[in-house]
């Protein structure tokens, strides 16, 4: 059994740095978040685990009205409040299975590489079916664990693809689960998101130690794979971007 990570402990200090999108990710993202909102107006939009705000700005630019970032690790909300603050943005204590909103309040819901950190699933299915208005949808963007695709890292850090695996849940587990809560599935896309423009500008980034599954890594498995990856880098001549096909789950609040 892996242990639960606690984004006040360590991950606050590097993620916002760390894990900055792209303009082109942002832009991707933004697009399957407008394509796949549902044919109804979008007034109100929750980003459940909102962290330091990587994607709330992004969701207040897409639909242009108010957004709640909702995000139980103190700290991570602290740097959203400063660094990613807007006036129609609003970060929130709170947990997926602990809204801090009224029922059918909310015509859209993101949750973005969080659904994996859930303890409890079932409750907090029945608690987005609560908050979102009939017809809404709910975006997960998550490894699901039948279909990890061929990450970089996991090339570096070999373990980190058997922990994925026991980590994510499958589709059929997340389906059958939020279909039990009132939602059907309407799609599931992949998004293209790059994460860095080399391996030299991704090195940089793992230097933060920014990802959760680094923590369930020893210290010598992590500097083993980070010593493999520096080497690699500095024998880049050309440039090669880092990016992956990443899944999108569309589901409709029935
Ligand atoms: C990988 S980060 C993703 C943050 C943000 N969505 C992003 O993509 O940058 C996971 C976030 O989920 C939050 N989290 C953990 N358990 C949660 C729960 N039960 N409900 C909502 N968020 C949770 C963590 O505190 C952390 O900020």
């Amino acid at each position: 059994m892996l242990e639960r990570v606690d984004y006040d402990r360590t991950q606050h200090a590097g993620y916002a740095k760390g894990r900055a999108l792209l303009p082109v990710s942002r832009d991707n993202w933004r697009r399957a978040f407008r394509e796949h909102a549902g044919p109804g107006r979008v007034r109100t939009v929750l980003d459940v685990g909102s962290g330091t705000g990587r994607f709330t700005p992004v969701l207040a630019d897409a639909f242009g009205c108010a957004v709640i970032g909702v995000e139980p690790a103190e700290r991570m909300r602290a740097v959203a409040e400063t660094e990613a603050a807007r006036p129609n943005v609003e970060y929130r204590s709170g947990s997926a299975a602990d809204l801090p909103v009224p029922d059918a309040s909310a015509d859209l819901a993101l949750m973005f590489l969080v659904w994996h950190h859930v303890p409890d699933r079932a409750a907090a299915a029945a608690e987005l079916a609560r908050v979102l208005r009939p017809g809404a949808r709910l975006l997960i963007a998550t490894t699901l664990a039948d279909r990890r695709k061929d990450l970089l890292l996991y090339r570096y850090f070999p373990r980190t693809r058997e922990i994925d695996g026991a980590l994510f849940p499958t589709r059929a587990e997340t389906a059958d689960l939020f279909a039990a809560a009132g939602f059907e599935e309407s799609a599931l896309v992949e998004v293209h998101h790059r994460s860095a423009e080399s391996l030299a500008e991704y090195v940089e980034r793992q230097r933060m130690r920014a990802l959760s599954v680094y923590e369930h890594l020893t210290d010598e498995e992590y500097e083993e794979g980070m010593a493999a990856m520096e080497a690699d880098a500095a024998a880049e001549t050309e440039p090669v971007p880092v990016e992956a096909e990443c899944d999108l789950l569309v589901l409709s609040r029935r």
